[in-house]
């Protein structure tokens, strides 16, 4: 398996799943983003609440507390992400020397979706978790221990995260493609900075479940005890989230 090989074309069938239940929920044969954009073309998402013409409106007050939650967990997604495989990858790249690439392959992704997050709060003044502390040293923790364990188990904690993870920004991306549906049936413009989010949380997706078909292609579901450890990590997850929203 070479972890270099494109993102999208590497989902694999538990991420095919997990995709296609956002998809289904979409607006059928619709895509919102022009696939001939390149990221140098992209605009930047430095204004998702103002309006930019005349048929732009502003985002409503629920719209502008849904996307300050949802980018507040997410950076702190991404942090956890980074420190998970920051204290896996030792002691899994020691054991199995042919892992380190596909560990550095999944590490540098998540660096990538930390640093666009931090850029999005720094840009639009969005608080990061008062928890931040403790979810850096709860994932530190998480990925020492697994990594200690061994590489099934190291394996089965990223199938637990990005399991919850993908169906998360699964979330985001129905809530805001429901955001677009409306817009353009009231007939008013969609702004590039709303356009460009789905664009980047769609792709930190696919990369997720990326990630997902990975840990699951390398004996995942081999962990011991397997449902344990994914039950307990996948609560935490989705308490960790529930929590970064409110905090
Ligand atoms: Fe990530
Ligand atoms: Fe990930």
């Amino acid at each position: 398996m070479s972890p270099s090989l494109p993102a999208r074309a590497r989902l694999g069938p538990f991420a095919s799943q997990l995709r296609a239940r956002c998809s289904n929920n979409a607006v059928p044969g619709r895509t919102i983003i022009s696939s001939s954009a390149s990221p140098a073309t992209e605009p930047a998402p430095d204004s998702l609440d103002k309006p930019q013409g005349s048929r732009r409106k502003p985002l409503s007050a629920a719209q502008k507390q849904f996307l300050d939650r949802a980018l507040r967990v997410n950076q702190a997604g991404e942090l956890a992400a980074t420190l998970i495989y920051t204290a896996q990858a030792p002691p899994i790249n020691k054991a199995h020397p042919h892992l380190r690439p596909l560990m550095k392959h999944m590490y540098d992704q998540e660096a990538g979706h930390f640093k666009y997050f931090n850029e999005i709060l720094a840009k639009h003044r969005i608080r990061p978790t008062a928890m931040y502390p403790m979810w850096s040293a709860a994932a530190t923790v998480l990925g020492w221990s697994t990594g200690v364990l061994g590489r099934e188990a190291a394996m089965a904690c990223t199938e637990a995260v990005e399991t919850e993870i993908g169906e998360h920004y699964n979330g985001q991306v129905r809530e805001l493609l429901g955001w677009v549906e409306g817009m353009e049936a009231r007939g008013e413009e969609v702004g590039e900075e709303l356009q460009g989010l789905v664009k980047q949380i769609r792709r930190i997706r696919d990369e997720e479940l990326e990630h997902l078909d990975h840990a699951v292609e390398n004996d995942a579901k081999q962990a011991n005890p397997y449902e344990l450890l994914t039950g307990v990590i996948r609560v935490g997850c989705r308490g960790a989230i529930w929590v970064s929203e409110k905090v």
